[in-house]
């Protein structure tokens, strides 16, 4: 499955070199930067979700303090598509963690060895659950922003949960790995 790799100091390595021991495999294995389809739809959806949540929290933002009134067809929908991008990107990321070749390192370091290595522990831990703790953070921001009748009230949830969210997402994404 692995090509050779550019690995270390720029020169190339055979995973079936001989002289390779388990440990330097492994590290192959997680800085390893060849992209499966569903790896790359995480990654290009990423800019999108994104992209589409900053835009709804600076709305709601604006919104909330210039009292501006929520119009359903602009203010709505922005806040619905940034919902619904957050959502399709959580389940290309749930798909994505059971097939990326890095899920396999749970068996193969333990769950003590994926603790220990920082970029693992990122990767297999950090991201997935931060990242869920911020969609449920900005789907409750969209509920109970629906609840609410006056104008203020609905772009003050948004701004806070889908801030907070953002905030969150962008704490825990690998960075080193996508850009
Ligand atoms: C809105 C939420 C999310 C955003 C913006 C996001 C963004 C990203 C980005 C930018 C990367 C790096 C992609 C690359 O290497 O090019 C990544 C990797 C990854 N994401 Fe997410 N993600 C989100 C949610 C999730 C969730 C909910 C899960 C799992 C339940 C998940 C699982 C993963 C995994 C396993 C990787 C590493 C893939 C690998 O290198 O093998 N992501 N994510």
């Amino acid at each position: 499955m692995y090509k050779n790799l550019t690995f270390g100091w720029g020169f190339f390595i055979s995973p079936y070199h001989p002289s390779l021991s388990q440990k330097s495999l492994l590290l192959i294995k997680l800085k390893n930067k060849d992209m499966g389809i569903v790896q790359t739809l995480h990654s290009y959806w990423a800019y999108l979700t994104l992209a589409m949540l900053v835009i709804a929290a600076i709305n709601a933002i604006m919104g909330y303090f210039n009292s501006k009134p929520y119009i359903m067809g602009k203010d709505l929908r922005i806040s619905l598509f940034a919902l619904i991008f957050t959502h399709i990107q959580f389940l290309i990321g749930l798909v994505l963690y059971f097939v990326s070749e890095r899920f396999s390192l749970w068996s193969e370091l333990g769950v003590g060895g994926v603790m220990k290595n920082e970029l693992a522990r990122l990767l297999l831990v950090e991201h997935p659950l931060t990242n869920i703790l911020a969609i449920i953070l900005i789907t409750i921001g969209w509920s109970k922003h629906k609840k609410i009748e006056n104008a203020k009230g609905k772009f003050g949830k948004i701004a806070f949960f889908y801030t907070l969210g953002l905030v969150l997402l962008l704490a825990r994404i690998p960075w080193d790995q996508w850009l």
